[in-house]
């Protein structure tokens, strides 16, 4: 037999100690690329240190995720998944569907999330009876995001129902300023979108049009009617808005150079870490018309099938992420609310609380539905198609609503 020189068994000694630190080591996909993202997650981040594990950051720009859903896509099909991925909706179930996601029903039991989780997310983290993700929050997308001191200024209120809300960008356009900051991205515009859709229609329009797909209520006459609507609010946003960043959009809110924004909360997460006061600097409405309705989109982790010893930083992440004290401290700084239901909304600010007791309140009337820009209402492909629509509706391709909503329902049934 040959005797292992010095060097050979130093080197097989470095690559053992090398596994054993994979195995503490969380390797985590994600698109919170901005100021108020990197550091809601920074909570997962530090409690996860605290037990000893390291973070490797796989971060891919774009707001909404489609980019990192490509990555996402690429790594699994190398047979090299994340520990965990941030993830939404139906991409988290066409995972499971696949058979690609590790089965953590074991630690759902222990900590009894089944209880603690609203039914409508469970559709999503859970296959057959088996967990393969958490939700580490609940956002929604049916919010105005207000710069206090110019709402002030040039005399607005609070706008209850769409024909205010444009009463009210019409108010600040007159006092030149910019009355909305959008950011001219498919995604960002059909989140707008959904929103729209709901105040024109109802909340029962939006459930029959984007939840049921119902081909009547997507070709009517509300439908074209949220398109006429879509278009007015076109009229009040700067020349320079196509492709901006939706955070930088909320940056022009921050700073006064706008007067408000739709947005997801994940806009408000731009403001805390902008050290700005809810109430104070900034005003959060419910997007006029659509109070009382929660047009949802929930973050959750993905697990992916992962080698032994890999799986206890899995275990580690899931845990950490459904403990209370997590839920908190994430979703305070990330603008959301948690998405467990036992918890105290005591440390919240006003639109924290807003969007807690909103959520319940939904939740039991039936009003708590996903939203279709943020993949919580169809399958990637349809939301794809309804991005494609919008956009180019907004950009000027599809020139009335009439051929919007006709493009409308033939995208959706080819993507369905
Ligand atoms: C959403 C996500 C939010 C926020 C937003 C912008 O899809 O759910 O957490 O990050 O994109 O990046």
């Amino acid at each position: 037999m040959l005797m292992l020189g010095a060097t050979a068994v130093g080197a097989l000694s470095v690559a053992s100690g090398a596994q054993a630190a994979d195995g503490k080591e969380v390797q985590m996909l994600h698109w919170w690329t901005s100021g108020g993202e990197a550091a809601a997650l920074s909570v997962v981040k530090q409690a996860l240190a605290k037990q000893g594990y390291s973070w490797k950051d796989v971060p891919v720009a774009g707001g909404g995720g489609g980019a990192a859903m490509t990555t996402l896509k690429a790594m699994v099909a190398a047979g090299n998944p994340p520990t965990a991925s941030q993830i939404l909706g139906y991409y988290a179930l066409d995972y499971a569907d696949a058979g690609k996601l590790a089965d953590i029903t074991p630690l759902a039991k222990t900590g009894d999330w089944a209880k603690v989780i609203p039914t409508a997310l469970q559709k999503f983290t859970t296959v057959d009876g088996k967990w393969g993700a958490v939700p580490v929050n609940i956002h929604s997308v049916n919010w105005i995001w207000i710069n206090k001191a110019t709402m002030e200024k040039i005399g607005g209120a609070e706008p209850k129902n769409f024909d205010e809300f444009v009463a009210l960008l019409d108010k600040a356009k007159k006092a030149g300023v910019v009355p909305l900051a959008l950011g001219g991205q498919p995604w960002q515009e059909a989140t707008m979108f959904d929103s729209i859709v709901a105040s024109t229609g109802g909340v029962d329009f939006y459930k029959k049009a984007f939840i049921d797909l119902d081909e009547s209520a997507l070709k009517s006459g509300t439908m074209k009617k949220s398109f006429d609507n879509l278009a007015k609010l076109r009229d009040y946003v700067d020349p320079n808005y196509t492709g901006r960043d939706w955070n930088l959009a909320t940056a022009m809110v921050i700073k006064g150079d706008a007067l408000a924004q739709v947005m997801g909360d994940w806009a408000k997460g731009e403001f805390a870490a902008a050290h700005k006061e809810a109430g104070k600097d900034f005003l959060c409405y419910r997007f006029p018309g659509t109070d009382g309705s929660v047009l949802y989109n929930t973050d959750m982790f993905a697990f992916f099938q992962v080698s032994g010893d890999r799986q206890a930083a899995q275990t580690a992440l899931a845990e950490t992420t459904m403990s209370p004290e997590v839920q908190i401290g994430f979703n305070i700084i990330k603008g959301s609310a948690p998405a467990r239901m036992d918890i105290s909304d005591a440390s919240f600010d006003t639109c924290g609380k807003k969007a807690i007791a909103d959520i319940k309140a939904a939740n039991a009337k039936g009003t708590f539905l996903g939203s279709l820009a943020q993949n919580y209402a169809q399958p990637p492909a349809v939301a794809t198609a309804y991005y494609d629509v919008v956009t180019k509706f907004v950009h000027g391709q599809i020139k009335s609503s009439d051929e919007a909503v006709t493009q409308l329902v033939a995208a959706i049934n080819s993507a369905k």
